[in-house]
């Protein structure tokens, strides 16, 4: 019996051709995620400071060391009391809480926004949150609003969900990382809201597949469609190397994107092809040892590149569920990864000290590097991705 284990082990491990890697440690995990949170409560008490009131942190300048902030409709306004919101049910920190409400008073208005495709993002992420602790239908309200918003962007000729509005350099653009956002409409519809949040978001999902991926189960970051035919124009790489590469956050993106969707839906299509996609991403080349990500899987400096602690930190948590859903040497594989990326990160490579780092979690996350902005610097998602992995291995894989 013994042996026919191993023997399916083996087969299970040369199907995803995975690389090997040491066994986590529970007892030490465990440690290392208790101390990071109790970490954390201190140190966005120093991201909080340095933030008006009246706006959200972005980022921190590392040249000047001003922590820069932003108005409550950039896409990534809701990751800081996303964030609050997990350490303080890590921590039960009553100072960290009061931050916390006083940040979800300041977002919550931006449930009527339709600027962008953004609103799981700005509003799923904080009021999800809060809802999963807190169980006020206020914050329910607020939420299904969102999603009401969010529709607004559904293109029923393209059966996408239009990221950005029109401008110089795309019609209708569809962006990979709207993967994300569908949880937002899933969750509604599962939580007795109209079907048809769920339907536009498996339309999205459906297209994302057809569309966005390649035959290795890379994606594009942009799609470019023409409203008028509903044609695909072209498939871009606006914050990667170029057209043709697998910019990293989006690979990460689309991976959480797609197994969480299976979550919602049990459709074996979307396991598959997050299961591809984490193939892709495992066993890429161009993946390092230590799976914190290259901030663009083809950038020919690789490796005197940077990295995107970011990405890495999305990958982690996305991984975990995954592991969730899946089994054996497979599954393994899966929290193994994940537990060292979580170790990597909080080791002063990428972790700050408390006060340091204008009051984030990580340094060396890659904004938009053909942009040239937010470069090598925290950045809120990373910290909100670290953290929710932190949380799901402690729930899921620490406490089984
Ligand atoms: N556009 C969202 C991101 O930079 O990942």
């Amino acid at each position: 019996m013994k042996s026919k284990k191993f023997l399916l082990g083996i087969i299970v491990c040369l199907f995803f051709q995975m690389q090997s890697i040491a066994q986590f440690n529970a007892a030490e995990m465990s440690d290392l995620i208790n101390k990071q949170f109790q970490f954390a409560s201190k140190q966005l008490k120093v991201l909080e400071s340095h933030v008006p009131d009246s706006m959200m942190p972005k980022t921190l300048n590392t040249k000047t060391g001003i922590v820069e902030s932003s108005k409550t409709n950039w896409w990534c306004s809701g990751f800081f009391p996303a964030s609050l919101l997990y350490v303080y049910e890590h921590t039960n920190d009553q100072e960290i809480l009061r931050i916390a409400k006083k940040r979800l008073a300041l977002q919550e208005p931006m449930k009527h926004y339709t600027g962008n495709h953004d609103l799981g993002f700005m509003m799923f992420n904080p009021f999800g949150n809060a809802y999963r602790l807190f169980k006020d239908p206020k914050d329910k309200a607020t939420i299904d609003t969102a999603a009401m918003s969010l529709i607004t962007r559904y293109r029923p000729q393209i059966k996408s969900i239009q990221s950005w509005n029109k401008n110089k350099n795309f019609n209708c653009p569809v962006i990979i990382d709207n993967m994300m956002n569908l949880e937002l409409l899933m969750w509604v519809s599962q939580n007795g809201g109209d079907p048809k949040f769920r339907e536009i978001a498996i339309n999205h999902a459906n297209s994302t597949i057809t569309n966005h991926y390649r035959s290795d189960y890379s994606a594009f970051h942009v799609l470019d469609y023409d409203l008028e035919t509903g044609k695909l124009i072209a498939g871009k790489n606006h914050q990667g190397y170029n057209d043709a590469s697998a910019w990293s956050r989006g690979q990460a993106w689309g991976f959480y994107g797609f197994v969480m969707m299976y979550r919602f839906t049990k459709d074996q299509r979307y396991l598959d092809h997050a299961r591809n996609i984490a193939k892709f991403l495992l066993n890429h080349p161009n993946m390092p040892k230590d799976y914190i990500l290259y901030w663009d899987f083809n950038v020919p400096e690789i490796p005197n590149t940077l990295r995107d602690a970011s990405a890495a930190a999305i990958l982690a948590s996305g991984l975990l569920e995954l592991s969730q859903f899946t089994k054996g040497a497979e599954s393994k594989n899966y929290i193994n990864v994940s537990a060292s990326i979580i170790n990597t990160l909080s080791s002063t490579s990428y972790f700050a000290t408390v006060g340091d780092n204008g009051g984030f979690l990580l340094k060396h996350s890659v904004g938009h590097l053909p942009g040239n902005s937010e470069v090598d610097v925290p950045l809120t998602y990373a910290d909100y991705y670290y953290l929710e992995a932190m949380h799901r291995f402690k729930n899921w894989i620490l406490k089984k």
